[in-house]
């Protein structure tokens, strides 16, 4: 089978290698999977350019996220059977409520071998059912991107019919939350920092959406017109905090998910591992990610895909996730 490989050392994602590798056999616990897509992160390019992430003189296959079909169960992974769709969850170990301690980087990271191959072993208990509505390149942007906007919308103080919410760019999070948001009948309010897009999010029924060239004071101008909204998730990060602050109404929720704008690294920390109020919001638990798959079932919603490139032309899609100007999520497919 072919897998892509990040060497250690490089940093570009021109550096990535195609290779030949012998065929993983699951062992106790653990099942294999064709993989038939596989989605970036912003996590990944993190990892690619070594801000963490990487053990140092390591090889790593790089990507956390993957649908697939399982072809092969080891001794003891009987809650799954050869032709289940799948896909992994973001944080393995952590069932439902208070969030595990160790929560790791996941998948493609560290020590941990990710899923850019034709076929990945994974623990059974790191997986769960795809949803029957979405092909495989939709259902691999559910593990982080799908289950954290879940975790920032649901996690606590949820959003209900008629409540409010704003979010910030277009990225994968941002329009999941987005879409769940609409789903429920709820006013879903964007700030961007691009002028284009502007229509397209009010083609889905977005609210309100704001630039901040043409409104510096974006966060005074959704608090005027909304009368202050009932939950940020800011997929920006704490350096935007004085702003989600402002722009939120009165016991309100900040649910603080970005890594871009890190002023302030130590409570960025503590916000994002603690999941303390404001709510740094961290992956999603094993029921959070079921709860979403239903659903999205349910409602039958179809995650928003920017672009979908060959397996061939990973490279190019890692840049591609990395250009400003991204819609939604970057996948990879592998054909069966
Ligand atoms: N806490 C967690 O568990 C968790 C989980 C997932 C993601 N995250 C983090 O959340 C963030 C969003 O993730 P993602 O996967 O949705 O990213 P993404 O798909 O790469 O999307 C990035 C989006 O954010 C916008 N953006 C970036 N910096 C901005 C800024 N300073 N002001 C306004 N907009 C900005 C970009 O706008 P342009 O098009 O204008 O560049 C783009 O629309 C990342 O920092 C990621 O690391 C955290």
């Amino acid at each position: 089978m072919k897998r892509w490989m990040l060497p250690a050392g490089v940093t570009e994602a021109s550096g990535l290698v195609l290779e030949n590798a012998d065929m993983p056999e699951p062992g106790r616990g653990e099942v294999r999977i064709k993989v038939e897509a596989a989605s970036i992160n912003y996590r990944d390019q993190l990892i690619l350019t070594n801000w963490y992430g990487r053990t140092e003189g390591r090889n790593l296959i790089p990507l956390s996220d993957v649908a697939g079909t399982i072809d092969a169960v080891g001794e003891d992974a009987d809650a799954w059977a050869v032709g289940d769709r799948v896909t992994n969850t973001g944080v393995r170990g952590w069932e439902d409520g208070i969030p595990v301690d160790d929560f790791g980087l996941g998948l493609g990271a560290l020590d941990l071998d990710g899923v850019l191959a034709e076929y990945v072993v994974l623990p059974a208990d790191h997986l769960a059912r795809a949803p029957q509505n979405l092909d495989s390149a939709e259902a691999s942007t559910l593990p982080i991107a799908g289950g954290t906007a879940w975790n920032a919308m649901f996690g606590d103080h949820p959003i209900a019919k008629g409540g409010s919410m704003l979010t910030l760019g277009t990225g994968g999070v941002a329009l999941f939350a987005v879409q769940l948001c609409l789903a429920l009948g709820a006013d879903a309010h964007v700030v961007l920092r691009r002028r284009d897009h502007m229509e397209k999010l009010r083609a889905m029924g977005v609210a309100s959406v704001l630039n901040s060239l043409d409104t510096p004071d974006w966060a005074a101008e959704v608090a005027r017109s909304t009368g202050g909204v009932r939950k940020v998730v800011d997929t920006v990060g704490v350096g935007l905090l004085p702003q989600a602050m402002e722009a939120v109404g009165k016991t309100g929720e900040v649910a603080s998910v970005g890594l871009f704008e890190l002023d302030n690294k130590p409570l960025s920390r503590s916000l994002l591992a603690k999941q303390i109020n404001l709510r740094g919001v961290a992956g999603a638990s094993r029921r959070m990610h079921r709860d979403l798959v239903e659903f999205i079932e349910t409602r039958d919603l179809h995650p928003i895909i920017h672009q979908r490139y060959a397996f061939e032309d990973a490279p190019a899609a890692y840049r591609a996730q990395a250009a400003s100007g991204i819609y939604g999520k970057i996948v990879i497919e592998i054909p069966g």
